[in-house]
């Protein structure tokens, strides 16, 4: 008889592929149907993300809902990064939980299932040549990993331990995962990584030399697939021939994420992120050089330990300059088992926010201005969602969120759309061809 899975998914894209995985491997093998009716689940996973300090309380207090709303037998499992992180002290705190499974072992679902109380949480557990089964959430877009883990240490970074050493997924492995994707339907691929562009640095065997920008090229030789993109590429990583690549190559969506994480030179050298201000700004101005049409994305956090008000106008100065078409922007949250941690030169609480207001405001200018430019232009959209109101949408191939008056004929299209009308996050517009 056919069970119910409720998952609850937080994080980042690697979580959502992760939760994909985790569905596939209980679908096919221990017969479970998804849901989102929490009270008819038979199992209920929160695949959890520590990246900052809220989601990991608003965890425990999640938790404890779930075990007032499920029905009686109903077991409860807590994945992902917090799994990877907090171990055992999550059955200690939450003594319903069933089990744990860290954000390496996802492979091992079916396993810890049917083990009362099993923590599996071995961060450096190699999944890199496991044959998860099959399940998509789009089925015109297929997440695909191309790496697990980070071998940067970033001082404010918990991902590390929580995702292991870095360790790249063998290439026909991808190719394969992708040309099945294709067949299925997928015209666009977008793969993940912590740090794609160091793709290569190490495979669990034997493996010919083969780095990010030769995977590109690989990949693109896949009759039907149309786009690639991918996320996060390091700006350290940056060399001439992986941007070369990216503006040479018609099927790689230009739309790249620079993360910056801070514009002072000082900061990022106390982050570790290994490169300057200097070093982003002329990585920016290469791309454009090569590549005018692309659209930049960055992650940027303010109030870092030791973060100066000359610092931040450094990243202010940043912005300016580059005007990022979307920021992430964060304030610095300290995580255990991280090198800052333990930096006592912190900023006060009020200090933070008002840097983060200011940046979001003038991220938002920014954004206005860019926008209003978008206004009669013409782009080539791939429609993947059907929303309220007859609206479907989909992406430009610089990623801008276009919406366009429609049924569910436009989904897995692509059309070209003139932008009839400017928001802040969406725009608008009509399908001319
Ligand atoms: N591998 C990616 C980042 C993954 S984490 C990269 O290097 O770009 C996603 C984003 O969360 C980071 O880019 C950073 O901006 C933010 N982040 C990570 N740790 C953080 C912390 N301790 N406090 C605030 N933001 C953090
Ligand atoms: Fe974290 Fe840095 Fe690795 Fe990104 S590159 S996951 S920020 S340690
Ligand atoms: Fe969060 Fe883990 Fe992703 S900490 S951002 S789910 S890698």
């Amino acid at each position: 008889m056919s069970k119910n899975l409720f998952i609850e998914t937080l994080g980042c894209a690697m979580n959502s592929r992760d939760s994909e995985h985790i569905i596939a491997q209980l679908s096919e093998k221990e017969n479970y149907t998804l849901t989102d009716d929490l009270a008819s689940a038979d199992l209920i996973l929160i695949n959890t993300c520590s990246v900052r300090e809220k989601p990991v309380s608003k965890l425990f207090s999640e938790l404890g809902v779930f075990n007032k709303k499920k029905k009686d037998g109903a077991k409860i499992g807590v994945c992902g990064c917090t799994a990877s992180h907090l171990g055992e002290e999550i059955i200690k705190r939450a003594p319903y939980v069933s089990f744990v499974l860290g954000a390496r072992n996802v492979s091992k679902i079916t396993d810890v299932l049917h083990r009362e109380k099993a923590v599996e949480i071995d961060i450096n557990y190699d999944e890199s040549e496991f044959a998860f089964d099959d399940f998509r959430t789009s089925p015109y877009k297929a997440f695909i990993n191309i790496s697990m883990g980070c071998d940067k240490s970033c001082t404010y970074c918990i991902v590390p331990k929580t995702r292991g050493d870095e360790i790249s997924i063998p290439d026909e492995l991808i190719i394969r995962e992708a040309t099945r994707a294709v067949k299925g339907g997928a015209k666009e691929v977008f793969l993940l990584g912590q740090n794609v562009n160091n793709y290569g640095r190490r495979f669990s065997g034997e493996h010919e030399k083969v780095n990010f920008s030769e995977l590109l090229r690989r990949l693109s030789l896949i009759d039907g697939l149309e786009r690639i993109r991918f996320t996060s590429p390091h700006p350290f990583h940056m060399d001439d021939e992986f941007i070369e690549e990216f503006a040479r190559n018609p099927k790689i969506c230009k739309s790249m994420h620079m993360p910056l994480q801070s514009g002072s030179t000082k900061v990022l050298k106390d982050m570790k992120r290994g490169y300057s201000k200097e070093w982003f700004l002329e990585r920016v101005e290469k791309l454009r050089s090569v590549c005018p049409e692309v659209s930049i994305s960055t992650d940027i956090i303010v109030a870092f330990p030791g973060e100066s008000d000359e610092d931040f106008a450094d990243t202010i100065d940043v912005m300016k300059r580059v005007r990022f078409d979307q920021i992430f922007s964060f304030k610095y949250s300290p995580r255990p088992e991280t090198e800052a941690e333990h930096f006592t030169n912190t900023v006060d609480e009020d200090v933070a926010s008002f840097r983060l207001t200011s940046l979001q405001n003038l991220n938002t200018e920014i954004l206005d201005e860019i926008n209003a430019t978008s206004l009669g232009k013409i782009y080539r959209v791939y429609f993947e969602d059907l929303n309220k109101d007859y609206f479907v949408s989909g992406r430009s191939d610089n990623n801008i969120v276009i919406k366009v008056k429609g049924s569910d004929e436009l989904l897995g299209e692509f059309r070209d759309v003139k932008i009839t009308a400017i928001g802040r996050t969406i725009l608008t517009g009509e399908v001319v061809a």
